[in-house]
């Protein structure tokens, strides 16, 4: 019988707890940190950098693109995070940032990127393959705290620790066939403080590819610095839905007041888990199953990103006539 991906991941989970970190250090003396990977990959780096911003001495960037900042130099650590390995942008990241004679260590489950940190012994964790990218959140996840642990970056004491929240599988269900039935047909607005933006964003992106929506993030406070003003005007909220990610914070409180008022119709989601990594994997748990539900109601799949495949192909029919490839 099917069962949806989402619902193992516990599992998958507690079998990432073994991954090991192959390959070597060349320096553990760095003064800056880039993490770099698109998508359900580069979500990773947003949920890492939440942590660090937080965290970390050393100052630390996430980058979603093709060229490394101009700051990247040797005393810098570039962390490529790509579940397939063969993502162009991050591939291009990873090389440049190895020209300008970086520190990187790579995340992979195979491809040209897994190639690259196994003929330069470059610190590595190879995840296992065979998974949609953002499947393989918890692996990718647990693999980068993995390789960031070898450099003395703490992200997490105990990694054993945040995945239980995965356990909560029963509760999460629960409430993705209550959101599932609340977003149908909608356009999704989904609010949340600076901590829980990987989460915010996660939950668009799985609307995105599972669902096949779009769906709009807003973060407090900026949110009440732009957008609060585009709802003072009345407008067809027919097809508006707030998502707000809830956490104990006046201005979340105010936010999901202010857009209630307005007459928007909104869902309070209330995370489990302790800190900040377990409550955004619970969150994604939430979202990941919220959004297959969504798709079968829509009537569509939701493994297919037909669209992602046709960009991929169109950047490989370019590649090599323009300077930002590698
Ligand atoms: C998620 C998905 C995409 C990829 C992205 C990058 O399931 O398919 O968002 O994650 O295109 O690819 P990878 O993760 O292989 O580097």
């Amino acid at each position: 019988m099917y069962r949806n991906p989402y619902l193992s991941w516990y599992e998958l989970a507690l079998k990432s707890l073994n991954y090991s970190v192959l390959g070597k250090a060349r320096t553990k003396d760095f003064k800056k940190v880039v993490l770099t990977g698109m998508g359900g990959s580069g979500i990773i780096c947003d949920a890492i950098y939440t942590v660090l911003f937080s965290n970390s001495e050393v100052p630390v960037s996430v980058v979603k693109g093709f060229q490394p900042p101009k700051w990247v130099d040797s005393e810098t650590l570039v962390c490529g995070i790509s579940y397939s390995g063969n993502t162009v942008e991050t591939i291009s990241v990873v090389l440049k940032s190895m020209e300008l004679g970086a520190e990187v260590c790579a995340v992979a489950s195979g491809g040209k990127l897994l190639e690259i940190a196994r003929s330069k012994n470059l610190p590595h964790v190879i995840v296992d393959g065979g998974l949609l990218p953002r499947v393989a959140f918890p692996q990718l996840l647990i693999a980068t705290i993995k390789i960031l642990d070898v450099y003395g970056i703490k992200v997490c004491d105990n990694l054993g620790e945040i995945i239980d929240v995965l356990k909560e599988r029963s509760i999460a269900d629960y409430i993705s066939k209550e959101l599932a039935d609340f977003l149908k047909e909608s356009l999704p607005v989904i609010i949340s403080n600076n901590e829980m933006y990987p989460l915010a964003l996660r939950f668009k992106d799985e609307l995105n590819e599972n669902a096949k929506m779009i769906a709009k993030v807003e973060v407090i406070p900026e949110w009440a610095h732009n957008d609060i003003v585009g709802w003072e005007l009345p407008i067809n909220l027919e097809v508006l839905r707030a998502l707000i990610i809830w956490s104990d914070d006046p201005i979340i409180e105010f936010a999901s007041n202010y857009l209630r008022e307005v007459g928007v119709k909104t869902y309070i989601f209330k995370l489990l888990g302790y800190g900040v990594l377990s409550k955004v994997l619970y969150g994604s748990l939430v979202a990941g199953l919220t959004t297959t539900y969504l798709a079968e109601l829509r009537g569509i799949k939701a493994d297919e990103t037909k669209s992602i495949d046709e960009y991929k192909k169109f950047l490989s029919s370019i590649k090599g006539r323009f300077k930002v490839f590698y």
